[in-house]
């Protein structure tokens, strides 16, 4: 078990060893958050910066309690408060965080690849919190988290994600992580915004939703990604909620230990009933618990942690 990477800019070029180092030592860190005293000291003298330039609230909050209960110094980036609002670069706004001593740089942005160019321009470690529709190393990296948790193992089940899956960046980083562990990912949705080939990521892709739900251990709802769509991808949202929602009925057509998820946000009444999204099969709010933990252990790793034997020494 081992972690030697500066960065966490995405899961296509992670192991399934070094994925399992994340999460196990995300289990650690997990632990460490049911005790009185929450806090550790392996960030003490670090400072963190939260660089989102797109909306978030899981990530961004996650993350800062996260380098929080590490004990290193936090600095949250107000994009709208910013001089980008005066043309400065992004390139340009990240040293001078750097220059005053920035020593990790998570960043969230419209365009795909911004952390893997700020990996390149920084001696600053670099973590993606979502760049485009490319990939959201952390989101997968809870989610299979969860997943593990409620299974107890991920190899050989059959996870079904659901939705938006060509804008979706959650899509992409659980599609790498879950295949690399073994898991059976079908991928349905619309076929506009479900291409054939993603087939080419390992996974099966199906436009008939209940057969894709039909025997699937966990059903992962994505919702429709508006901000990135460049025209309309399906007739109506009312179209889309009545062929590919997961309604009560569509519910009573699945296995009886389904496991229901969603990254968040979620909108009510079109991917999901509001029932079934707050209903016990929904461990939606779960999988914000343990990105907490997941972004510990993936802030611990990238500043020379090298697994859960040592969260506590
Ligand atoms: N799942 C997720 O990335 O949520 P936020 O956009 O609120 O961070």
């Amino acid at each position: 078990m081992s972690w030697n990477r500066k960065h966490l800019l995405d899961i296509e070029s992670l192991s399934a060893e070094e994925i399992t180092t994340v999460l196990d030592t995300a289990t650690a860190f997990k632990a460490v958050g049911q005790r009185a005293i929450k806090k550790v000291p392996a960030l003490r003298g670090k400072t963190v910066v939260n660089l989102f330039i797109e909306p978030s609230t899981r990530t961004r909050i996650s993350f800062e309690l996260a380098a929080l209960r590490l004990t290193a110094d936090v600095i949250n980036f107000t994009a709208e408060a910013s001089s980008l609002k005066k043309g400065e670069t992004l390139k340009d706004t990240a040293r001078n965080l750097e220059a005053l001593n920035a020593d990790i740089i998570i960043i969230r942005h419209r365009a795909a690849g911004a952390p893997h160019f700020l990996a390149r321009v920084l001696n600053a470690s670099v973590i993606n919190a979502g760049d485009g529709a490319h990939e959201h190393p952390t989101q997968a990296l809870l989610d299979a988290f969860t997943i593990r948790e409620k299974k107890g193992r991920i190899a050989g089940l059959k996870v079904t994600i659901l939705g938006d899956i060509l804008y979706s960046r959650v899509a992409r980083s659980n599609i790498w992580t879950l295949t690399k562990l073994g898991a059976k990912v079908t991928l349905c949705g619309p076929s506009t915004l479900v291409p054939k080939v993603f087939e080419r990521m390992g996974c099966r892709v199906t436009y008939n939703v209940e057969e894709a739900i039909v025997d699937a251990d966990i059903i992962n709802l994505l919702r429709i990604q508006h901000e990135r769509q460049r025209q309309t991808m399906f007739p109506s949202i009312g179209e889309y909620a009545s062929l590919f929602g997961v309604t009560k009925d569509r519910l009573k057509r699945t296995r009886p230990d389904v496991v229901i998820m969603h990254p968040g946000p979620i909108n009510r009444g079109v991917e999901i009933d509001s029932d079934i999204a707050d209903g016990d099969r929904s461990v939606i709010l779960e999988q914000v618990t343990n990105g907490l933990a997941v972004r510990m252990a993936s802030l611990f790793l990238i500043n020379g942690g090298q697994g859960p034997a040592e969260v506590n020494s």
